[in-house]
């Protein structure tokens, strides 16, 4: 069995400093084989911010998978947000992630969906890049020992409709289609501070998308939590971690056997599962 702690806006600078403080201690007992951050580590991205979140990514036993989110840009110094949107994300962040995760029941591929600017006013909102698509799965498809394949990234590709968040992710449908297209099972995602675990199918998008909670003080009608994913080569169990009166209790939120995922059903030969370039439209 894998574990997986699901990490999202952590928000350091406007922190759950009570929450954070029982953080460590609750994963420890469940025994991480890996943790995913799915960005929005900072709340403005300042030195500061990272620093602080650097400091406690490091206290923590084991491998990370780490990607950004839109407030790891730096929310003040338009030049840096334009020119160099990542520059300090690189520079705190990034050496402490590992570039994926595999083993025999899970592996594990990041994408950074945030973007430093983008056309419109709004540039929290997230976006794929379409021809990072083909090459994205490719790679998961060569890594992976044939357990369940996850992308992780911070937006979710289709906003789930218990979020009080609704916005658009560019080419976020598209993107779920593709991946399904390609037999990608999961997406792990953060940014719309509730968590979720859902399991998505119009126009043929039938992928399981996972999303964290927020560990920082901006809250939308939720308590504080993180996620807890346990695979094997049986079955994927979700539990959302909530921070209630002083402590972390975890409630399951999604099981399912794998092989009646709707990302393999109907099992498609493995051959049709690596093909898939000509399907993006
Ligand atoms: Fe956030």
């Amino acid at each position: 069995m894998t574990s997986i702690i699901q990490f999202a806006d952590i928000h350091f600078g406007v922190e759950d400093k009570e929450a954070m403080s029982c953080v460590k201690a609750t994963i420890e007992k469940l025994e991480p084989d890996i943790i995913v951050i799915c960005g929005d580590i900072t709340q403005n991205g300042s030195d500061e911010e990272f620093k602080a979140a650097r400091d406690w990514i490091q206290t923590l036993n084991g491998p990370k998978l780490i990607t950004p989110g839109n407030h790891d840009t730096p929310m003040y110094g338009l030049i840096e947000r334009f020119t160099r949107p990542f520059a300090k994300y690189k520079k705190w962040i990034e050496p402490l992630s590992v570039a994926h995760f595999t083993n025999e029941d899970v592996t594990i591929l990041p994408y950074n969906s945030a973007r430093g600017w983008q056309f419109g006013f709004d540039w929290s909102l997230g976006a794929v890049n379409l021809k990072d698509l083909a090459e994205l799965t490719d790679k998961i498809k060569k890594l992976s020992q044939g357990g369940v394949e996850m992308i992780m990234a911070h937006h979710p590709m289709i906003y789930p409709e218990l979020s009080p968040l609704q916005k658009l992710t560019k080419n976020g449908s598209e993107t779920l289609k593709y991946l399904s297209h390609r037999n990608v099972d999961v997406v792990l995602t953060g940014h719309v501070h509730v968590p979720f675990a859902i399991e998505r199918q119009p126009n043929e998008t039938e992928i399981m998308s996972i999303g964290a909670g927020t560990l920082s003080r901006r809250r939308r009608n939720k308590p504080a939590s993180f996620n807890h994913i346990s695979v094997d080569q049986k079955m994927i169990k979700v539990s959302a971690v909530e921070f209630t009166e002083g402590k972390f209790l975890s409630t399951e939120t999604f099981s399912k056997r794998i092989d009646s995922l709707h990302s393999r059903r109907p099992l498609k030969p493995q051959k049709e599962r690596d093909l898939g370039h000509d399907k993006l439209s």
